[in-house]
């Protein structure tokens, strides 16, 4: 028998299927559509090119792994966070879904945290409301679009919508729902009283569920469009991120992950709540029934080098990119990249920063171009490492994972820039294996998260810092850190330019 594991990610959706020792047997991924991107700082994405993408994906690796429907005994999910997806009273999509690197919002910000108090808000999600939740899209949408707000019955986050359109039921997981800025994070339910203040209808929101609960069975009519078998269970799942800590191991105190998609997140596991006074990293709950975890995210980490070959090397593989930047020197000769192409998350908490090459001189060449690059969105994980550790965190090592780590020059400059030993999983699946695996919790297989990690996650190698490289590095940091504070007040009047 086998399990699928689900992914609803940015540029693609895969489909993952593993047996019961969590052995892969076959993986298919389905691509998006590009982000619509009518403004700057705006991200659209349809849910129904989600739908189709996982239809694609679900039959593609039935066929890869010549596996029939009634061989897969559950399916689990994961899926990009924070996206805002409406639905009318027939349940269909009211209007594309503004993502996770949507950051129209900031005036839905203010106001909540006028109406509310940032200290108050504090206390009902035990996180700041960021542009990048859901909570403020949604109040962008009662704004600017009050028909489609009208109109609107249920919100939900990408994987829920794909998981509804296979099961016909609602449902939110409670690590997704973390991420909408409306959820009661240490009690692991719905702000109810936060909603109240805002005049949100409750009944907007699907019912929340543990990531490893079961939340509905493939439906008659989505059989007939998957090829998976009606009435096989499908477990709630989780956001990306803590599906990709899942599919890490990391569900134990001590052990911390570095993912890098086209967002990078730096993820630690914890048994007790706990968050930063200043919000800059989020408190969420993690897949881990009962459990928490802490992250800070990078808006613009595999988006910067994306951003980088569409425009300036369209055709280029990622592969020829890094092994051009591997020419340049450690440092990419003093060059540096600010990574805020979508604004910025952890530290700096700001919609509104830029991104940007500082100190380029005539000597630089492309290969420095692409080097600075990689090490700037480097230097930002990094920011969010050291706010992990100023929790109290111990980091022992990283795990790295999601496309960034694939590149072994790019998993060398973790270890020499975070001054870490970097480890490296046999499976380099994150998120959808996360997924998969939380199928397995759900179906019985294994009697907890962690049982199933233990049982089926192994490391296959681990790589040092060089101290050469990690002294220079140091320095570079140091610059690094001071220039968005030194940019901020002129990153203010360059927006309000347009
Ligand atoms: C996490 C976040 C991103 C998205 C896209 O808070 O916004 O990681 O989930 O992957």
């Amino acid at each position: 028998m086998y399990w699928l594991g689900i992914d609803v990610g940015t540029g693609g959706t895969r489909a993952l299927l593993v047996d019961a020792q969590g052995v892969i047997v076959a993986g298919f991924t389905a691509a998006h559509e590009d982000i619509h991107m009518e403004k700057p700082f705006w991200a659209e994405q349809r849910p129904e090119d989600w739908w189709n993408a996982t239809q694609h994906a679900i039959r593609g690796v039935l066929s890869e792994a010549s596996v029939s429907g009634d061989q897969v005994k559950g399916v689990g999910f994961s899926g990009q966070m924070h996206g805002l997806v409406l639905l009318d009273a027939q349940n269909q999509v009211i209007r594309p879904s503004l993502i996770w690197c949507d950051q129209r919002s900031q005036p839905q910000v203010d106001r909540i945290n006028q109406k509310v108090g940032e200290a108050q808000v504090l206390k009902y999600i035990a996180n700041p409301v960021l542009t990048g939740f859901t909570l403020p899209k949604l109040l962008w949408v009662r704004d600017h679009e009050p028909k489609n707000y009208e109109r609107t019955r249920k919100m939900l986050l990408p994987k829920d919508y794909v998981r509804f359109m296979l099961t016909g039921d609602f449902a939110m997981d409670v690590a997704d729902a973390s991420g909408t800025a409306l959820f009661d994070v240490v009690n692991r339910k719905w702000a109810t009283e936060f909603c109240h203040d805002l005049d949100i209808d409750t009944d907007l929101l699907p019912p929340s569920l543990e990531c490893s609960d079961l939340a509905g069975k493939i439906s008659a009519s989505a059989a007939a469009l998957t090829g998976l078998k009606a009435g096989t269970p499908v477990v709630a799942g989780a956001g990306d991120q803590a599906a990709s800590a899942v599919g890490n191991g990391i569900t134990e105190a001590g052990v911390v992950s570095c993912t890098i998609g086209t967002s990078g997140v730096v993820f630690a596991h914890m048994e007790e709540v706990a968050y930063d006074p200043k919000g800059r990293v989020h408190t969420f709950c993690h897949a881990v029934k009962g459990k928490w975890h802490v992250m800070g995210v990078t808006q613009g980490a595999g988006l910067s080098l994306q951003w980088f070959r569409n425009q300036l090397a369209p055709g280029t593989d990622y592969d020829e990119l890094t092994n051009e930047a591997s020419k340049s020197a450690v440092g990419a000769h003093g060059l540096i990249w600010l990574p805020y192409l979508m604004g910025e998350r952890t530290p700096h908490l700001d919609a509104g920063a830029r991104g940007g090459w500082i100190g380029i001189t005539a000597r630089h060449t492309r290969a420095d171009l692409i080097r600075s690059v990689i090490e700037g969105v480097t230097f930002s994980l990094r920011d969010c490492l050291e706010i992990i550790e100023e929790l109290g965190v111990h980091v022992e090592s990283v795990t790295a994972s999601g496309g960034g780590a694939r590149s072994a020059f790019w998993r060398q400059m973790l270890a020499d820039a975070f001054e870490k030993r970097i480890q490296i999983l046999d499976s380099q699946e994150g998120s959808a294996y996360g997924a998969a695996l939380l199928s397995l919790v759900g179906t019985g297989e294994y009697e907890s998260v962690p049982a199933a990690c233990n049982a089926t996650i192994k490391t296959a190698s681990s790589l040092v810092p060089r101290p050469h490289a990690s002294a220079t590095y140091r320095g570079l940091y140091e610059v690094y850190k001071g220039m968005y504070p030194a940019l901020r007040p002129l990153f203010r009047l360059q927006n309000a330019l347009g």
